[in-house]
């Protein structure tokens, strides 16, 4: 996948119901019926080996940094009350070059409601970053606001199993009926920061100085690559959509 693919994929997720007016948190949003089954949305969701979880352990909203999990994953995090957090560690493998991987993680939170069809829709609080390291690009590691407009983001439909071995089990199907891979309950209790916008205003200038002031101590794409490279196949068969 072009790196430039993946960037637009990232756009794509922005725009489609911006129309709405801003999302309130309306109180309670537990279905259970027959296909939003067996337990709420609440809590935190992890695919995979569950490396990658929302909160304190993923992302430092603070300074704009991530902490890379051993392996790449999604985690989605919901309050019961209408809060969401988002977590992504994703790699991209490149078929003609494979050395040329994209690595992008993702933190992001906000609102979120479900509408009377089922579908989840979200709201960022603006705050939301993503890093993304491209081996082969002339700009290899960057930093940027994600959703920093407040987009609201539309997520099909979602669906909640039980796991005869794993538990609680999640499907969320993305704006286009995509499915992400199936999250699993990593607790019940969501793990998440606090539910309101944690910067005034997350610029790309301060992105920028953010990533000059840390790129001495930060983790470089050599370290990082030496064990993604190892997860590519798998990363590529389970987590790029
Ligand atoms: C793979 O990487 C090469 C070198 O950077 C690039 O020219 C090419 O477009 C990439 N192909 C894909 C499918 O991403
Ligand atoms: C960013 O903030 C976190 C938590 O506050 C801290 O642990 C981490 O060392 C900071 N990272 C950088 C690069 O300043
Ligand atoms: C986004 O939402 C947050 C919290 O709801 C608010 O503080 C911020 O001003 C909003 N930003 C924009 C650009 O609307
Ligand atoms: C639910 O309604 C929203 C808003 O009208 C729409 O975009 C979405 O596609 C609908 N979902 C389903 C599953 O029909």
């Amino acid at each position: 996948m072009r790196f430039s693919t993946i960037i637009a994929s990232l756009a794509l997720a922005v725009p489609a119901l911006a129309q709405l007016d801003s999302i309130q948190s309306t109180g309670e949003q537990m279905i259970l019926n027959d296909i939003h089954n067996t337990t709420s949305l609440g809590g935190s969701w992890s695919t995979g080996s569950k490396n990658v979880v929302t909160g304190p352990q993923f992302a430092s909203p603070n300074n704009m940094s991530f902490h890379f999990p051993k392996t790449t994953g999604i985690s989605f995090s919901f309050t019961n009350d209408g809060f969401f957090e988002l977590a992504q560690y994703r790699i991209f493998g490149n078929g003609s070059q494979p050395n040329c991987l994209t690595a992008m993680m993702l933190w992001d939170h906000g609102r979120y409601t479900i509408l009377a069809n089922g579908s989840i829709v979200t709201q960022s609080f603006g705050d939301g970053y993503q890093q993304v390291q491209n081996a082969c690009a002339a700009v290899s590691n960057f930093i940027q606001p994600f959703n920093a407009n407040n987009e609201t983001t539309l997520y099909q439909q979602f669906r909640i199993f039980t796991d005869l071995q794993d538990g609680y089990k999640l499907h969320i199907f993305q704006f286009d009926g995509t499915p992400f891979p199936p999250q699993f309950q990593v607790s019940a209790t969501p793990i998440m920061f606090p539910t309101r916008n944690l910067h005034n205003t997350t610029t790309a200038a301060a992105a920028k100085r953010s990533l000059k002031k840390r790129s001495a101590g930060e983790r470089s794409w050599a370290s990082v690559g030496a064990g993604a490279i190892a997860l590519v196949v798998a990363a590529v068969a389970s987590v790029s959509l």
